[in-house]
């Protein structure tokens, strides 16, 4: 058995947190819950980050002590993380007396043997970044971090000599790949704030009060970083060499937005470094959600607030969203119509269906009891290999941290076995007398598939892996079942328990069909109500979407949906069904043979349950009409559009 420690940043306690915020926990708590599951004894903390100016200026605008400013939003952070079902071991604040003490002891300690100094520092100063920068650093005299203003600061400091230990940690960099993740933030790290040289850094300031008083100088407060990074040892004990700090430091992942990775491996390494204390194993510097509008902030109101999307959609709903949209790592968008759309087509139509129609038939065919199975063919093969293969991918994806790719091995297996119930038709089965055995076969194939989905679904969902157990007829928890995933854990003889469908679709309002011809048509968002203008985007990103000519094969109308065509396209070799909503503007005839563009990469979904393999492109007015976009000659199907 293995330890695992796994820490977020903790958080500023200035406004209530939003769904990027959620996104790092829930990622997180998906990796503890992962690493128990497996039987590591883990370590999961988060916390709060206090001593940032914009708190005192916050609090002191609104007649509050900083003090009791805080306390209310951290009851807030800490009630989100419950609704949230975070497993967290501990939830560390940077003003408790435990993290007070340790950052003393910390200061002291670096004072005392020389790599703290006294100075005086004159440079620029990022109050929302809490950064020092140099004259040169500066970006048109902004903040290259955030682009915002910053203040000119004069004061006597204390100085931390980082640039005594920039050889070694490049050095330490260079010889463990795996330190920085993904490999595009180690490089950024390596050439822009190593390979240039790295200047002493201030670790106090004497202009505001709000912060950990230097011990031995007290007119000083630590620098915000200096202590915020130490949360992550404080809050196992150190200074004192507690039984929890040595079972549990080095950590094994520090997981951060990318916005943080620079103070997490050049600082945080160095001060540990100068502690004489290994560093964490891993800094992984994750993507930015993103919001129509840009980044999402309170003064552009674009702000998502997880408890209402809990409210609306449910619980392993948000947490399923948060885990399977993003590749890890990248940035994405956030949209309401995509986390809809992911509950209908992954949740609703995929997981709930296959537990629908497994327990319904166990019911029907076997009188609610799970049959034992007959010998299995070569389709029952396939299924257990894919089994066995679907929870390798996944724990493999885990190891690498890459989530949304664990989920996505996990959903394989379940889109495979919805397809092997139609292929073995255990509805005939059950008509034939003679085909008992193999109707038996069949229906422990489909359960037990489930109950190993169940299992390989506990780091990610907290609800439903439980629920699908309850169905299947079994006790205990699915979480603590690692050693039972291999094929054959199922009793047969066990009673099903039927029950409510775990996911119901999110039904889309009718109106919104007039949308135009893109995609599945969503309500409103609840907060930006207003479109915004859509983000500036580098070419890079525009790169990522595959854009080609297609011929149209054969085209027709949707029954009961009079705003939809079923298109048949070639892309040059490969066909692709198309749901579009052009009926009311094209007859379906006149298309066929005629050239189109589509988004060939866009990830399949189903419109009015019928499956759509990519989205075609056309213009749209405000007086309502449409246009295709077609190549202004022909040009040969397959052909790129860039
Ligand atoms: N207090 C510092 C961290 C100190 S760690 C020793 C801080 N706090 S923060 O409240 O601003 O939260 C930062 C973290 O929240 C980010 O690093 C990131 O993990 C997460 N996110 C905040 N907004 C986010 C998105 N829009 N998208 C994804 N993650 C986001 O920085």
């Amino acid at each position: 058995m293995g330890k695992f420690y796994i820490t977020t940043p903790i958080y500023y306690p200035s406004d209530n947190l939003h769904i990027g915020h959620a996104y790092t926990t829930v990622a997180a708590d998906a990796l503890a819950r992962y690493h128990r599951l497996i039987g590591d004894e883990t370590y999961f903390l988060t916390g709060t980050d206090a001593h940032r100016q914009k708190i005192q200026r916050k609090a002191e605008a609104q007649g509050k002590k900083p003090q009791e400013y805080v306390d209310q939003i951290v009851a807030g952070i800490k009630e989100l993380w419950r609704r949230l079902a975070i497993s967290n071991d501990d939830f560390i604040r940077t003003t408790e007396p435990r993290h007070e003490r340790g950052v003393q002891e910390i200061f002291r300690r670096l004072y005392e043997q020389g790599d703290i100094y006294k100075s005086e520092y004159e440079g620029w100063y990022c109050t929302p970044c809490e950064s020092f920068w140099l004259d040169r650093q500066l970006v048109e005299g902004k903040c290259p971090d955030c682009g915002r203003p910053v203040e000119r600061v004069r004061e006597e400091s204390y100085f931390f000599r980082l640039s005594k230990y920039a050889d070694r940690l490049l050095a330490h960099i260079e010889a463990n790949p795996e330190f920085i993740q993904p490999v595009s933030r180690k490089n950024e790290m390596i050439n822009n704030f190593l390979r240039p040289g790295l200047e002493d850094l201030c670790v106090s300031r004497t202009t505001f009060d709000w912060g950990i008083k230097v011990p031995f100088d007290p007119k000083h407060v630590v620098y915000v970083w200096l202590d915020a990074l130490s949360n992550y040892i404080t809050a196992l004990g150190y200074p004192e060499e507690t039984e929890l700090f040595r079972r549990f430091w080095p950590a094994d992942v520090h997981l951060v937005g990318k916005e943080i990775v620079r103070f997490h491996t050049i600082i945080w390494p160095i001060l540990l470094m100068a502690l004489g204390l290994p560093l964490p194993k891993r800094v992984f510097g994750h993507g930015w959600l993103i919001l129509e509008g840009g980044k999402m902030s309170k003064s552009k109101g674009n702000v998502v607030d997880p408890l209402v999307l809990i409210d609306r959609y449910g619980l392993d709903a948000v947490r399923y969203y948060l885990l399977r949209e993003l590749p890890f790592g990248a940035d994405g968008y956030y949209t309401e119509e995509a986390l809809i759309l992911r509950i209908n087509t992954d949740l609703a139509t995929d997981l709930g269906n296959l537990l629908h129609r497994t327990v319904s038939m166990i019911e029907k065919f076997a009188g609610g009891v799970i049959p034992a199975p007959g010998p299995y063919g070569p389709l029952e093969q396939e299924i257990q290999q894919t089994a066995a293969e679907s929870i390798a991918a996944m724990a493999g994806h885990m190891d690498r941290l890459e989530l949304s790719d664990a989920l996505a091995a996990v959903f394989r297996l379940v889109g495979r076995t919805n397809k092997y119930i139609d292929e073995a038709a255990p509805w005939r089965l059950a008509k034939e007398p003679g085909d008992r055995e193999r109707l038996g076969t069949v229906l422990y194939t489909m359960a037990e598939v489930l109950r190993i989905v169940a299992i390989a679904l506990t780091p990610f969902l907290v609800e439903t892996p439980g629920k699908i157990w309850h169905q299947l007829g079994l006790d205990g928890d699915p979480a603590r079942a690692w050693q039972e995933r291999h094929w054959g854990g199922l009793p047969p003889g066990t009673r099903v328990r039927k029950g409510e469908p775990i996911f119901p679709r999110i039904e889309i309002k009718p109106t919104a069909e007039k949308e135009g011809p893109p995609v599945e048509a969503a309500p409103p968002s609840p907060k930006a109500a207003e479109p915004a203008p859509a983000a500036e985007i580098g070419i890079e990103e525009f790169a990522r979407i595959d854009l080609r000519v297609a011929k149209v094969l054969a085209a027709e109308r949707i029954e009961g949906a009079k705003k939809l065509l079923r298109l048949t396209v070639s892309l040059g070799g490969q066909e692709r069904q198309i749901v579009a909503g052009i009926a009311e503007h094209y007859d379906p005839a006149t298309l066929v043979g005629r050239e189109i563009v589509v988004v060939a990469n866009l990830r399949p979904a189903k419109l009015r349950g019928i499956l759509s393999e990519g989205m075609l492109l056309a213009a749209s007015n405000d007086a309502g009409e449409l246009a295709l976009v077609v190549p202004e000659r022909p040009i040969g199907e397959g052909s790129k559009v860039r």
